[in-house]
């Protein structure tokens, strides 16, 4: 059976940005202020443990879209910074609008192995919800390749409690809602700093399980 990232490949990651293109919908922070301020801590720890690590985080965005979150972490943190996506027109306009950060098509199973233990920091921008489940232990085994030993990950996605499916946006293909922070919670090497729940309306709680969106700060840890 076709993979769900096959039909993002060849057209629906390209009708999402042309969705939002259309609706001018590249300003809308979800979460975002949350993101600058997990990253914040991020740098904060590297400072506090006298670590010059922080003049140097390497960031990678999987599901970056038009690619302006990453754009606006360049922005303030002046880090190397990474994003894949699935669509070619989303990734031709990021790479023409902001061209100090480096964009390349990909997804959350294909990355480039160069990049395998170089980065300090993989943000998952709201793209999980997307991915066929038994794609998931891939997506855990590559993102352990990519990070460095004391790297983060930061999960921003649906955040039920119960594990289910819709249809995603007039298609024959499914969102998929659970909790993420499970695919790198039950390791050893990987631990929760930090958790924050959200909608997409606002930073207010609700009853809603199709409207939870959580934000987790996880880092690994290698113990030797
Ligand atoms: C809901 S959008 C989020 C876009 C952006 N991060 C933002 O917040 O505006 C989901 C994005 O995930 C991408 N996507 C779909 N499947 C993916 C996969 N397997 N790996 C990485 N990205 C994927 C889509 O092309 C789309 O750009």
């Amino acid at each position: 059976m076709k993979k769900q990232i096959e039909y993002f490949r060849e057209k629906l990651g390209d009708d999402y940005f042309d969705r939002m293109l259309k609706n001018s919908s590249f300003e809308k922070r979800i979460g975002q202020d949350y993101l600058i301020s997990f990253i914040q801590d991020i740098v904060n720890f590297h400072k506090e443990n006298n670590s010059n690590a922080y003049k140097k985080i390497t960031f990678l965005e999987f599901g970056c879209g038009a690619g302006w979150r990453t754009a606006e972490i360049k922005d303030k943190f002046n880090f190397n910074c990474y994003g894949v996506d699935p669509s070619k027109k989303a990734i031709s306009h990021a790479k023409k609008n902001y061209p100090n950060v480096n964009f390349s098509t990909g997804s959350v199973t294909k990355v480039s192995s160069k990049l395998y233990g170089k980065i300090d920091i993989v943000f998952f921008g709201f793209c999980l919800f997307l991915v066929d489940q038994i794609d998931l232990f891939e997506v855990a085994s590559i993102t352990n390749k990519l990070l460095k030993p004391n790297g983060h990950i930061i999960l921003m996605d649906f955040d039920t409690k119960n594990n289910y499916k819709k249809q995603f946006y007039k298609t024959n293909l499914f969102s998929h809602k659970m909790n993420f922070s499970s695919l790198f919670l039950w390791h050893p090497f990987y631990s929760i700093c930090k958790f924050t729940s959200f909608t997409h309306k606002s930073n207010n709680i609700t009853n809603d399980q199709d409207e939870k969106i959580g934000m987790y700060l996880i880092n690994k840890y290698v113990r030797g």
